[in-house]
């Protein structure tokens, strides 16, 4: 069976038993297998699941355009999520109408995805990690929060693999201001410099 299917069978079951958690349907990674690099976000959203593919909503279409802007596209990297399934909340106005939003993921709900990660990460053997935010960062590296350590290089001795830490594209819209968007602009430069040496 194709590697991509298998990964979304294992991931689909695992969805399908989940009942601790209102959720919101699942995804898997996207690209090529193996890639050089690999970009991990958090989970996917409304759009992501509809289209059954990660950064597809308005966090991606950021992405895809600084993604762009260093001369890479979604053809040239794997892009995959620290927890496959939609985290939502469900709140109820004073008309009783519900609304569903979007919540972050829950740390026993990122270890249900643990396996499948490592396997991904294996799969894919990326030569770099590309880290979107603060999810998995901590799951991934012993770093306590990205403001201390995005744009940089690391190696990590636990995975044996080159680690580079970024916000994650969504942090563009709730940091609307121009210091935070130069910062992050100059990342996704430092990325291209780092790529160079790959
Ligand atoms: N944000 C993420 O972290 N992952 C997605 O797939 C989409 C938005």
């Amino acid at each position: 069976m194709d590697i991509n299917k298998e990964l979304s069978e294992k991931i689909k079951h695992i969805c399908d038993n989940y009942t601790a958690s209102e959720i919101g349907g699942c995804i898997t990674g996207d690209g090529p297998m193996p890639c050089h690099i690999l970009f991990v976000g958090e989970a996917p959203g409304k759009t992501e699941v509809l289209e059954g593919k990660p950064f597809v909503g308005m966090a991606g279409q950021n992405f895809e355009k600084y993604l762009n802007s260093i001369g890479l596209t979604r053809n040239n990297v794997r892009i995959t999520n620290t927890c496959f399934f939609r985290p939502i909340k469900i709140s109820e106005g004073k008309n009783g109408r519900k609304t569903i939003s979007n919540r972050t993921p829950k740390i026993s709900e990122i270890n249900l995805f643990k396996d499948i990660l490592d396997e991904e990460i294996s799969l894919v053997n990326p030569k770099i990690i590309v880290t979107l935010g603060n999810v998995p960062l901590k799951r991934l590296t012993e770093f306590k929060s990205i403001g201390n350590c995005h744009g940089s290089l690391y190696f990590n001795e636990k995975l044996k693999r080159y680690i580079f830490p970024m916000y994650h594209p969504s942090s563009l819209t709730y940091n609307r201001n121009e210091t935070f968007k130069a910062m992050y602009q100059d990342d996704w430069i430092k990325l291209k410099e780092t790529l160079k040496k790959f």
